[in-house]
């Protein structure tokens, strides 16, 4: 095991909800909690790239800390970005402004497969090791830090787009047109992401999310065959390898977006993941009637629910953690912080979290 002699960890509210603990008060953390909406973060693209900013651990750290200094939050993610695998795998990937992410040669049929390349992921993103080593330092203990990863099927869905897509409808014409090629394509995904959560744990991670965010296109069949298939592969290996590493385990959260509440279901009740997160679309109460008492739950507001008054933003934040309850829950968005949500609204949230 490596030695990074961490400072001690002072508030691990998360871990406990993750793991089924009682805690005192519901932990909070909000998705793309580091990014755009902060004015500290725009100063830092000014001068950076995106990607520069991925790549250079100081900056990388700078940024993580960002929300942590500002708000009263009970978790960090490294600042980072899914689309890293696909960059070490050999494809190009720009962040294009006003747009988004941009691949500008795609997987376009199964003979372009061999354009990838299977990376030694500790080299390749070691940027990303160094990153959470550092931010596992200079967070002093305050809280716990989350590493992460998209699923296979989300970056199969970016790797063939080329970007993001309001269909997916080339990926998912691979489905039918190409299924062993798929299947070969989101073993060779899983591989990485495999090395790559492991090389984040050993760096320091103390908690995992991977971010299935292309969950809505699949029923329950394509989720059960192209999605679950490498979830519970991920989950499965990379507590494998960090037990015979001698390294604890970590608690690991899948969030399948858009998923449907019978996808969700196999998921929970395979347990390969400690926490499920949803989306604002999943009704609370349902959620926990449907999918158990061992798994807790991660979720849900609505990212445009945070443009309501500050009042409303506690008011709705109280009534979801009394509709999931206070055990096995984590509170959160059901996605990503929009670019120009107000920083009152942050404050607003987690203060209704903290009340409930
Ligand atoms: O959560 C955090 O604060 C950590 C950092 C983080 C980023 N991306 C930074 C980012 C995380 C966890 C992600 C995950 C990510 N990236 C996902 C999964 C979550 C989700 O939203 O479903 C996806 C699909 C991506 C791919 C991606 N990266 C998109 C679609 C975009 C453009 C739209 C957007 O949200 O900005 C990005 C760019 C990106 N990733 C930015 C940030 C801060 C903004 C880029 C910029 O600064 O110009």
């Amino acid at each position: 095991m490596i030695e990074h002699n961490f400072p001690s960890l002072k508030n691990d509210r998360i871990l406990k909800a993750a793991r089924g603990e009682p805690v005192d008060r519901i932990p909070v953390w909000v998705m793309r909690q580091a990014g755009r909406y902060l004015p500290e973060f725009q100063e830092i693209r000014a001068q950076h790239d995106f990607f520069t900013v991925c790549q250079t651990p100081e900056l990388a750290c700078q940024v993580t800390l960002q929300p942590i200094e500002r708000f009263d939050l009970d978790a960090s993610i490294i600042f980072s970005d899914i689309l890293v695998i696909p960059q070490a795998m050999g494809l190009k990937v720009e962040m294009a402004p006003g747009v988004g992410p941009v691949l500008p040669q795609p997987l376009v049929d199964p003979n372009d497969l061999s354009r990838l390349i299977q990376p030694n992921v500790n080299e390749a993103l070691k940027y990303v090791g160094d990153a959470i080593t550092l931010t596992r330092h200079k967070l002093n203990g305050r809280v716990p830090l989350i590493g992460f990863t998209g699923a296979p099927w989300t970056l199969m869905g970016y790797m063939i787009q080329g970007g993001g897509s309001s269909t997916m409808a080339k990926a998912r014409s691979w489905l039918y047109k190409y299924p062993e090629d798929t299947h070969k394509l989101l073993q060779m995904i899983t591989d990485v992401i495999v090395d790559y959560l492991v090389m984040q744990v050993k760096a320091g991670a103390q908690l995992l999310q991977v971010f299935e965010s292309n969950g809505n296109y699949l029923d329950d069949a394509l989720f059960t065959n192209y999605s679950f298939k490498y979830l519970k592969q991920i989950s499965e290996r990379v507590r494998k390898q960090l037990k015979e590493a001698n390294i604890p385990e970590v608690p690991m959260i899948a969030f399948p977006k858009g998923a449907t509440m019978n996808s969700l279901k196999i998921l929970a009740m395979d347990q390969s993941y400690e926490v499920i997160g949803l989306d604002w679309t999943v009704d609370p109460i349902e959620a926990r009637k449907q999918l158990g008492a061992n798994v807790t739950l991660q979720g849900n507001m609505d990212p445009c629910a945070m443009y309501s008054s500050q009042d409303e933003i506690i008011a709705r934040a109280q009534k979801m953690v009394s509709n999931f309850g206070k055990t096995r829950y984590i509170g959160n968005l059901g996605h990503g912080i929009l670019p120009d949500t107000p920083i009152s609204s942050m404050e607003a949230f987690i203060k209704g979290m903290h009340s409930a």
